[in-house]
């Protein structure tokens, strides 16, 4: 087991804090973009396959209601603290500011004056080509957030650790148009990924990943990239057949099943799986026949994962944008219905909504994510 740092992208930091959460377990919110997180080999493997962590950072120091600290000051304590924890070799210290930063500290002196503590002739600074980077975050009153937080940073705090190289930034997938099938309706790759690890139970791989509006493969190519079997299926023939072609070009690790059937009727297809998960961007206005309604649609996928003994569902419905204002009331529409209604009709057919983050897809457009789990 090792203690890390983690730190999010900063696109959205509730989300980013969810798939920490489902990825390795229990988590320390440090800040709205960083959390410390006790890790094992096998937590620290799915976090490299994480949607929204940007990097980890091992041997941290942190220093809580640091406004006042010189540079200087600053640079001493990283210099204790590196003849303890920095091994001998080429190093190089990054500085970085997260919100506002921490008044008269800039990352510069920061970055000049630490180096200088720290560098002997056992360990000497090597901008271009470290072996190891010591990170500084300078973290100050978080920005106001794009998208609704619940956490509220209170403290000015200084972090600083060194880089684990496995996590080279968040996720960054090729452009879906790339693929040899594509519509306007795919799932932006980092958004589906991101559902795909939500789906995890403190860091318990889901038997399988069930798609049942494939559409172009969105969410069964990520599952299948981190190596988890898929059994995806859509109505549309022509759906059925571009997701076969996307994922035998992607060839990702996991293996994969793709059917024409209706979301109601996959257990018929596929029987029981338990321990799987249902991942899913349903149809709804364009994308739903005109006789169906996307929720009388979603209730039959629903009913689908009960049959087939599914361990959670992550979906995502389209919304009111006035859940970005933080408003949370029980009469906002989601997929065109209360969400009072919504929720209560989940969990009477044995689903619970365990969390829900709203997404900005952009001003007058946003969606809801959310996962379910077996109420009983
Ligand atoms: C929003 S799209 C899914 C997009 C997909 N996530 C992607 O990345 O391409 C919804 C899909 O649901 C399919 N669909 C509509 N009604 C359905 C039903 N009753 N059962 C199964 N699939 C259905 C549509 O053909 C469409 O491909």
């Amino acid at each position: 087991m090792r203690d890390v740092i983690l730190l999010g992208s900063g696109w959205h930091s509730p989300l980013f804090r969810a798939e920490v959460n489902s990825l390795v377990g229990s988590l320390e919110t440090l800040h709205p973009r960083m959390v410390f997180a006790t890790v094992d080999e096998s937590s620290m493997d799915l976090l490299t396959k994480s949607s929204l962590v940007e990097s980890a950072l091992h041997s941290s120091c942190r220093l809580w209601a640091a406004s006042g600290i010189s540079s200087m000051e600053l640079a001493e304590k990283i210099g204790e603290w590196a003849d303890k924890f920095l091994p001998n070799g080429k190093f190089a210290v990054r500085a970085r500011k997260f919100g506002s930063g921490i008044e008269g500290l800039s990352r510069r002196d920061v970055e000049i004056e630490s180096g200088a503590i720290i560098s002997s002739s056992s360990k000497t600074v090597d901008l271009l080509d470290p072996e190891f980077e010591v990170v500084v975050i300078m973290a100050g009153i978080a920005d106001s957030p794009s998208h609704p937080d619940p956490f509220f940073q209170k403290d000015e705090l200084i972090v600083w650790g060194i880089k684990e190289n496995i996590i080279s930034g968040p996720y960054n997938s090729i452009s879906p148009t790339e693929r040899p099938f594509f519509k306007p309706v795919t799932l932006d790759p980092r958004l589906a990924r991101l559902m795909v690890t939500l789906s995890y139970n403190s860091g318990h791989r889901p038997k399988a990943i069930i798609d049942p509006f494939c559409g172009t493969g969105g969410i069964a190519i990520e599952a299948q990239k981190i190596g988890l079997e898929v059994f995806a299926s859509d109505l549309d023939k022509e759906m059925v057949e571009g997701t076969r072609r996307n994922l035998a070009w992607v060839e990702g690790g996991g293996n994969y099943t793709v059917c024409q059937h209706s979301a109601d009727s996959i257990y018929d297809k596929w029987g029981q799986i338990p321990g799987c998960a249902f991942v899913f961007d349903p149809p709804y206005g364009r994308n739903a026949r005109a006789s169906e309604d996307s929720f009388e649609i979603i209730m039959g996928a629903l009913n689908s994962a009960s049959q087939m003994i599914a361990s959670s569902v992550c979906m995502m419905l389209p919304t009111s944008p006035e859940f970005l204002d933080g408003n949370s009331s029980s009469d906002l529409e989601v997929v065109g219905r209360e969400w009072g209604e919504v929720s209560a009709a989940f969990l009477s057919n044995g689903w619970e909504v365990s969390s829900r983050h709203i997404v900005r897809v952009h001003k007058s457009l946003s969606r809801m994510l959310l996962v379910c789990n077996p109420s009983d």
